[in-house]
């Protein structure tokens, strides 16, 4: 095929508004990212991931009463259903939980009762399963893989508590739990993020829920979105493994090879992620009580060398990013690299489920309407247009004569 010139730079859309939306608010240039009217930070501090969860759904802070009552439908959905644990025992053991968890969400589907009502009420109870059972798929591969029971939920614990204790099958001290509920605070929106956009493309074809979800899942697993944080664990590990003591050599080295220093820059933030700042506090808090602050320091000796490295080739903007710090609170907390991008989806199901119910309704944005972007058509197979169709035998006989 000859050569072409690109006419279409694929700039992944950077800077593209593609629709208005309510849930979420990013200044990039400052570090601010806002919930439906709230600061992150006064959120990760005040309140919890059910409230923040409802903040996001139904567009205000709950009540007290109204909380109870979320509080009390999130528990009521919790329960797997046995068809969907029985099939896990089925799957080989190996499988990625991100590859298991796409493939629960379809099941999950067939197994709620109102799967095909449009509703706006249906749909939100729809979004409360799936926080509610996200989380319990979750921690149900985590175990099956290990050939464990899997745990029901024990309805006395919080939502984040909960989570740990059916991953690990040990109730979380109070710190702990804590730390978790920031996370899946910290976690629950992102604005047009990949994922997001990803579940709201399949929302705007009048898909259900579920299959929004599913795409969703797909999109964060990638490592340049929620499967960061995992790659940033293995790049701790690595470091450790190999006794490396030059931090700045070992970025420097990176960096000339062309290679990424994984959980560093942002499409969106220029300056350090608010939400970093967050964990990096966190990480340092739980390492010190653990006794395990190597992860936290070496991070941050990772951070550094990289600011440093990246300022002296005119690269200013690339700063911690979620997934830098929250890989070392995962892993202290007790979580294998591969489950860490579980843990994000297992929060950014309430951002999806808010985005595909303002996608369905045309909340902020008037009548909904189908995605459907257009591409440039570079082809070039035969000089013009549309080529001839050649039958199979001349094709054949073409070629071993040419
Ligand atoms: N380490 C080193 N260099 C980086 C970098 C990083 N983490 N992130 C971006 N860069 C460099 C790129 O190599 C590129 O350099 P070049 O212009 O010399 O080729 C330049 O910065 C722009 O990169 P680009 O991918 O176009 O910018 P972006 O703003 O779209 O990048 C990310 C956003 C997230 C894709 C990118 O920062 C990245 O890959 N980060 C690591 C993965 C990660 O942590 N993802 C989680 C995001 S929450």
């Amino acid at each position: 095929m000859a050569e072409r010139t690109v006419r279409t730079k694929n700039i992944g859309l950077r800077g593209i508004a593609v629709a208005d939306t309510k849930i979420s608010y990013i200044d990039g240039e400052r570090g601010v990212l806002i919930y439906r009217g709230y600061r992150i930070e006064d959120l990760a501090h005040n309140s919890t991931f059910p409230e923040t969860a409802f903040l996001l759904l139904y567009e205000n802070l709950p009540t007290p009463e109204q909380l109870a009552g979320f509080e009390k439908e999130l528990r009521a959905a919790s329960h797997l259903p046995s068809f969907i644990v029985d099939s896990m025992k089925e799957w080989p053991k190996n499988a990625h939980p991100m590859d298991a968890l796409q493939a629960a969400v379809p099941l999950l589907a067939m197994a709620d009762p109102e799967l095909f009502d449009e509703s706006r009420q249906a749909n939100l109870r729809k979004a409360v399963r799936l926080m509610a059972r996200v989380p319990a798929v979750v921690a149900a591969w985590h175990r099956v893989r290990q050939g464990l029971d899997v745990l029901p939920p024990d309805e006395s614990l919080s939502h984040a508590a909960n989570f740990l204790w059916q991953t690990f099958g040990r109730v979380p001290d109070s710190e702990a739990a804590r730390v978790m509920d920031v996370c899946l605070i910290l976690h629950a929106d992102h604005t047009f993020n990949a994922s997001t956009f990803a579940c709201r493309e399949v929302a705007s074809t009048r898909a259900h829920m579920y299959a929004g979800v599913a795409a969703g899942v797909g999109a964060l697993s990638g490592e340049l979105h929620g499967g960061a944080n995992a790659r940033v664990m293995e790049m701790l590990q690595k470091i450790v493994q190999d006794g490396v003591t030059d931090i700045r050599g070992w970025v420097r080295d990176r960096l000339e090879r062309k290679e990424r220093i994984m959980g560093m820059g942002h499409a969106v933030y220029k300056t350090m992620d608010p939400r970093a700042k967050i964990l990096k506090r966190l990480a340092f808090d739980l390492g010190e009580k653990a006794g395990q602050r190597i992860w936290p320091d070496l991070t941050q000796a990772i951070e550094e060398a990289a600011m440093a490295e990246l300022s002296a080739r005119g690269k200013t903007n690339i700063q911690p990013n979620v997934d830098f710090y929250s890989a070392s609170v995962y892993h202290i907390l007790g979580f294998p690299g591969d489950l860490m991008t579980c843990i994000f989806a297992a929060s950014r199901i309430a951002g999806w489920c808010a985005h595909i119910i303002e996608e369905k309704y045309g909340d902020a944005q008037g009548k909904p309407a189908l995605y459907r972007p257009q591409a440039e058509y570079v082809g070039d197979y035969c000089g013009k247009l549309d080529c001839e169709y050649v039958p199979p035998e001349k094709r054949r006989m073409a070629s071993t004569t040419g």
